[in-house]
């Protein structure tokens, strides 16, 4: 290369270097003191939005309470009562947001859950409309935050929809600025977190936007306490395990404060077979995820009482370590994960992701473990003995065994 051309190119180089930092510095972060100390292990609750849909009304979520606390759901963690999309009404002459008529009185509803001991969840959407077409939050923020405080409102799922159409519109309007529709996005997340922070009440907050823009390496310094990683989970294995399996590799973005969401739980919803939601559930726990409940609870069975009240099995999602665990090795249907936990012990899930009863094995060597004093199968609080050096369990299709090592 030429010295004339050499420089130029460096200098080009140069240039878009600076370019790129400037337009990394300009990315907008929260100076949020409130959020980091939030959600210091995985919010658990429960969510209208899996069963309910659109059709939720304020009895229903009254009696979600009711059953979170008979049950024992509550007493179990399950303490975030959270309204999903489609509890909005109009906004008055003053720009004040009313509720519809399927919420006649929300903060008699607030009231309630936190008579009953648990803690308010709600909805909104930086747009101009959820995804369900119902009045949010753009231009409005602030307005909206107090609302929500004088409701009590503990927690808020901020879901991009139709912000999106704004990010987009700004890009087609600014095709020399690639950056422009995402810091747009990272913008409206870090003044939700502002107006949040201005009500004085410790508000857990929830972006969704379905992982646009690698939102892990992000969330947090814009506020966030969890963010959705995936777009929408349904109750069948394919989507879980699609969603479940994907999480690889994003463990080191998860600590106290903040987490990786992979959707909230279909366990109970009636298209699984127990075994699936088993799979469902140890995933989940094993990745330190929210554990946001999405079932009718009035009509609990046994069996599913079983999978989101295992205590042994919710300690591993709550463990006060608060790492996230991470796959150990993929081998045809197996599929082989572990978490650290606190006190040098690991939990292991023991996957099938095939059609057919397989045994699936793993070694102590490849799970890093030098002494295990103690392993219990953590579902039936059995025993298990290594063998070899190696921990075998014959798995049903599409299940998994799960384990905690003890050191
Ligand atoms: C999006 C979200 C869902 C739910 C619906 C409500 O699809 O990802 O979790 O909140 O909107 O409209």
């Amino acid at each position: 290369m030429g010295k004339l051309v050499k420089s130029a190119a460096m200098k080009a180089v140069t240039l878009m270097l600076a370019a790129g930092m400037t337009a990394f510095a300009q990315m907008p972060v929260s100076n949020s003191k409130i959020a980091p100390t939030l959600a210091q292990t995985p919010p658990m609750g429960w969510n209208s939005w899996n069963h309910f849909a659109g059709k939720v009304t304020q009895q229903d979520v009254m009696d979600a309470a009711d059953a979170l606390v008979k049950t024992g759901m509550r007493d179990a963690g399950y303490v975030y009562v959270n309204i999903d999309d489609t509890w909005e009404g109009e906004r008055d002459a003053q720009g004040v947001l009313h509720s519809n008529s399927k919420f006649p009185d929300m903060k008699a509803l607030g009231d309630y859950i936190h008579a009953h001991g648990m803690k308010f969840g709600i909805y909104s959407s930086p747009g101009l409309t959820t995804c369900a077409h119902f009045a949010a939050s753009l231009g409005h923020e602030q307005q909206d935050a107090d609302l929500y405080a004088s409701w009590g409102v503990d927690y808020l799922k901020y879901d991009l929809c139709s912000f999106r159409k704004n990010m987009n519109d700004a890009q087609t309007a600014h095709p020399d600025d690639p950056e422009i529709g995402n810091r747009m996005m990272r913008e409206a997340y870090v003044k939700m977190r502002a107006a949040l922070d201005h009500t004085g009440r410790p508000i857990v907050f929830s972006l969704c936007q379905y992982g646009f823009d690698n939102v892990w390496t992000w969330g947090p310094s814009v506020g966030g306490n969890l963010w959705r990683t995936t777009d929408d989970i349904n109750d069948t294995y394919g989507r879980m395990a699609l969603i479940g399996f994907s999480q690889a590799g994003l463990a080191k973005y998860a600590a106290p404060g903040h987490w990786n969401d992979p959707d909230m739980l279909e366990v109970g919803n009636g298209k699984m077979s127990t075994d699936e939601y088993r799979t469902h559930m140890s995933l989940w726990v094993l990745l330190a995820a929210p554990l946001i409940a999405g079932n009718d609870l009035s009509k609990m069975s046994d069996d599913a009482k079983a999978l989101l009240m295992n205590r042994a099995v919710i300690a591993i999602d709550q463990d006060p370590l608060g790492k996230q665990g991470d796959r150990v090795y993929e081998e045809g249907p197996h599929d082989v994960w572990s978490k650290p936990l606190a006190g040098g012990a690991i939990a292991v899930g023991l996957f099938n992701r095939g059609e057919m009863v397989s045994p699936v094995s793993v070694t102590l060597k490849e799970l890093g473990v030098k002494k295990a004093r103690e392993i219990v199968n953590v579902w039936t609080g059995e025993k298990v003995e290594a063998k070899d050096g190696s921990l075998t369990a014959v798995v049903p299709k599409h299940g998994v065994v799960l384990l905690r090592v003890a050191p």
